[in-house]
């Protein structure tokens, strides 16, 4: 088989690239190791920024999202007893966010790519990136015993933290940085009406909690909690229990409960590959960048990358010009470090953490009281939460 762009991953960044090459008259095979299904099962981010909004309407996809999803207009920092009320809308001269799941934007690209005969193969194995030094580079898989190739112009590595396009380049084409966080999140789904409208990221002696949604009917918590710890020790009701004992006492009052239809840990850490370019290959999203959740980043900056991308991708066959894709790595980088950066801020500012002294206590207290109480910190808050321009 030939194509233009051979995409490796069926996440989101996997996804809205292909849709947007597909758009531009852009031929592209997308591959995946497991099925649809699985892909759809998978419960992750919950907050999308405006440009993130903006390139789903973009690819043709966010009708739905639009229905379905709820613009935000501020979020709550709870700490000391008491809400803080950050106004996005105010602080940042009119900007929001929408709160629409990472499964929902998934299925809306998929269905969309399905409608438009964009080939995908899912459950492939032994996927491979290979030749990305030259301008013939090829990608290998099997699916039912068969071995096959794919030639194509580009290979863009959209295969998440664990993919096979990163690890396929030299260690000495490529520098990591990374910061692993000595605790973890523990969060669920269930089938109730959020405490709030709006989202509570909690600062409390206990540890962190984030009290979200992805509807009016369908809450989304997390605390944080060690890595040691089992997800079978943690019934619903101990839970609950440790929420209700996070919050500022009106939200644990009103927070009402139900059993849980999804629940897992995930660990926290910041990690960025430089660059993201290796001659005719790519690395998007996740494949070249992981950031704590705390500030709701991660699928923000998978979109951003296939922004720069597809915008380099499509100068490339409609102009012949490489300058695009020349820049795409620096461009990508130069976000991706500033959400780096905001999302360990959020994180230190926001949890406790095991080697926490009284001196690092009382920083974290007068970091929470100037944020909240300086329109000037409050606006830097308020900027990076709804996103840097592209
Ligand atoms: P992914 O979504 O990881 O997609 C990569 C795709 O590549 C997958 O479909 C995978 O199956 C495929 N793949 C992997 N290996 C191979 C292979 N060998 N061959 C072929 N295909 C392969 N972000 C937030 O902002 N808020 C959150 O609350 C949040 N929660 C998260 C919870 C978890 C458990 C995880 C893992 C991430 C979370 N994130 C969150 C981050 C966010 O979900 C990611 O940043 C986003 O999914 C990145 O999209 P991506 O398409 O780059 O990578
Ligand atoms: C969600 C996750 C986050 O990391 C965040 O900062 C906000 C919301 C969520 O899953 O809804």
């Amino acid at each position: 088989m030939r194509t233009k762009v051979a995409i490796i991953g069926s996440g989101p960044s996997g996804l809205l690239l292909g849709q947007l090459l597909t758009k531009a008259g852009i031929d592209n095979v997308i591959l995946d190791r497991v099925s649809k299904d699985y892909i759809l099962g998978r419960v992750r981010a919950g907050v999308l920024e405006e440009g993130t909004v903006g390139l789903l309407d973009k690819a043709g996809c966010g009708a739905r999202m639009h229905e379905e999803g709820l613009p935000h207009d501020g979020f709550s920092l709870a700490f000391d007893g008491r809400d803080h009320r950050i106004d996005l809308l105010g602080l940042t001269g009119g900007k929001r966010v929408m709160v629409y799941g990472q499964t929902e934007v998934t299925r809306d690209l998929m269905e969309q790519r399905e409608r438009d005969g964009s080939v995908t193969i899912y459950e492939a194995s032994d996927v491979e990136p290979h030749d990305f030094d030259t301008t013939t580079p090829y990608v290998t898989y099997r699916t039912d015993g068969i071995s096959h190739r794919i030639d194509c112009d580009f290979i863009a590595g959209c295969d998440g933290f664990h993919g096979p396009s990163r690890k396929a380049v030299p260690e000495r084409a490529i520098r990591v940085f990374e910061k692993v966080y000595p605790f973890g999140w523990l969060g669920i789904l269930a089938e109730v009406a959020p405490v709030n409208h709006e989202l509570i990221y909690a600062n409390h002696p206990s540890g962190f909690a984030l009290c979200s949604m992805r509807s009016p009917t369908r809450s989304r918590y997390y605390v944080q909690c060690t890595l040691e710890e089992k997800i079978e020790d943690w019934s619903d009701d101990r839970f609950w229990d440790e929420l209700r004992r996070r919050l500022p006492a009106h939200h644990a009052e009103a927070l009402v409960t139900a059993p849980s239809f999804e629940k897992s840990i995930a660990p926290l850490r910041s990690f960025v590959a430089e660059p993201m370019r290796f001659g005719t290959m790519f690395l998007v999203g996740d494949a070249a960048h992981i950031v704590p959740p705390t500030g709701a980043k991660g699928l923000n900056l998978a979109a951003s990358d296939v922004y720069y991308l597809f915008e380099g991708l499509q100068q490339f066959y409609g102009e012949r010009s490489s300058a695009g894709i020349d820049a795409y790595s620096g461009k990508a980088l130069a976000r991706v470090w500033k959400a780096v950066r905001f999302s360990w801020w959020m994180t230190t500012m926001m949890h406790r953490f095991p080697d926490t002294d009284e001196f690092d206590q009382k920083i974290q207290e007068a970091e929470l009281d100037y944020l909240t109480h300086s329109r000037a910190a409050s606006t830097a808050l308020a900027e990076n939460y709804v996103g840097l321009p592209y």
